[in-house]
């Protein structure tokens, strides 16, 4: 069988072996509606809160402050238009490298009326406190920032916007997505009112996710219909993935510390290796304040399609960072706000580690990127590279 090294956890991830087991029940006995007041409904219902209580645990917060979602882009419209609407109008802060599920949140706001500040990033894809501080009006409504961006990996000072937010009265949401259940998160000591975190990225299925909202916090529900989710979130509880989050979230607390480290050494390795072996590379995010298992490394002068596919034909899965629109490649709106060169956002790929990867698998993967970008670079037309 031909070699298969899979480098896209910040894309998604194979759900871990003891979460399916968690769940089959889920789909055959246990099927009843949690709303059902008969035993089906009962067990189900159990199974819901069993799920509510782990993650809440692992959070340091109280199960009733946990409102489950179908996803991360879900949990992102629900925190920044429930924080924005329950408000009316105002003034609404946010960064220009968060993930598209704020970015056209806040978008649409602004259709709305609402004022929304996209803050500056530096050359590392950090935003500054500062920056937050110095945005800050009287008429400031919500902030969102990311915990971590998932193309490069970047850890935002979270603690210290939380700590802005509460001096102002502004209420805090963080998609933390990319970093629940990776590295610790402290809601308290930052200040967080609202969370985003999403299963698949975990080792949890997908179409699952979740929102913190600290007690008292102003929201609105954005999806109206039954009594669920303490009227919160309308909609029959998907059981199977609310058990099977619950146990990614068990599984994770059991392992995250360790896997971080491990897969923090793996992450330095792959580097190590590109930029021993690949001239004109480049990191893109921060070089120490990253996700455990992201590297974005820009080749000077080659396309990311080519090196992603050309990793694919060698059974290696990567990720671009450009995205093709309409016939055009553009370069990632991260890597724009960065103010990467052109001649090196266009050739970003982001590599993603995870709990299965080895160092094996790196060094095969040096030796594939070695001898592919060399080809690509050759091909060339003189004078390029
Ligand atoms: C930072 C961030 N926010 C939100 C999302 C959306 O999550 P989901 O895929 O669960 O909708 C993602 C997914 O890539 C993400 O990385």
């Amino acid at each position: 069988m031909s070699r298969k090294v899979y480098l896209d956890h910040n894309a998604s991830t194979p759900v871990h072996p003891d979460v399916v087991a968690e769940m089959m029940p889920y789909f055959q006995d246990v099927f009843g509606n949690p709303s059902s007041v008969h035993g089906f409904g009962r067990a189900a219902r159990d199974a819901v809160d069993v799920a509510r209580e782990r993650i809440a645990r692992f959070l340091a917060a109280a199960p009733d402050e946990i409102v489950f979602t179908s996803g991360g882009t879900e949990s992102d419209n629900f925190g920044v238009k429930g924080l924005a609407l329950a408000r009316g109008r105002g003034h609404v802060i946010t960064s220009k490298i968060e993930h598209h599920a704020v970015l056209r949140t806040c978008q649409t706001l602004e259709g709305q009326g609402f004022d929304v500040t996209y803050l500056p990033v530096d050359e590392h894809g950090m935003v500054s406190a500062d920056d937050v501080k110095r945005a800050i009006r009287p008429d400031t409504i919500a902030i969102s920032v990311m915990h971590a961006n998932s193309e490069i990996g970047t850890i935002q000072p979270v603690a210290a916007i939380g700590e802005l937010a509460r001096e102002h009265g502004v209420p805090f949401h963080v998609d933390a997505v990319q970093t629940f259940g990776k590295i610790p998160i402290d809601l308290h000591g930052a200040g967080i009112d609202v969370l985003s975190f999403s299963g698949h990225k975990i080792y949890g299925p997908k179409g699952i996710a979740g929102l913190y909202i600290r007690k008292g916090t102003k929201m609105v529900a954005i999806q109206h219909g039954g009594e669920h989710e303490r009227r919160r979130r309308a909609g029959t509880e998907n059981v199977p993935g609310i058990v099977g989050l619950g146990k990614a979230v068990e599984v994770r607390g059991r392992d995250m510390i360790e896997e971080a480290v491990r897969v923090t050494a793996l992450r330095d390795r792959l580097w190590n290796g590109v930029r021993q072996r690949i001239p004109d590379v480049r990191l893109n995010g921060h070089p120490l304040e990253r996700l455990p298992g992201t590297d974005n490394v820009a080749f000077r002068h080659v396309e990311s399609e080519s090196i992603v596919l050309g990793l694919d034909l060698k059974g290696v899965a990567a990720s671009a960072g450009s995205a093709c629109t309409a016939g055009h490649v553009e370069p990632s709106h991260v890597l724009v706000a960065m103010g990467l060169p052109l001649d090196w956002a266009m050739g970003a790929v982001r590599f993603s580690l995870g709990r299965t990867t080895t160092a094996d698998d790196i060094d095969y993967v040096v030796d594939c990127l070695e001898a592919l970008v060399r080809k690509l670079r050759l091909a060339l037309p003189a004078g390029r590279a």
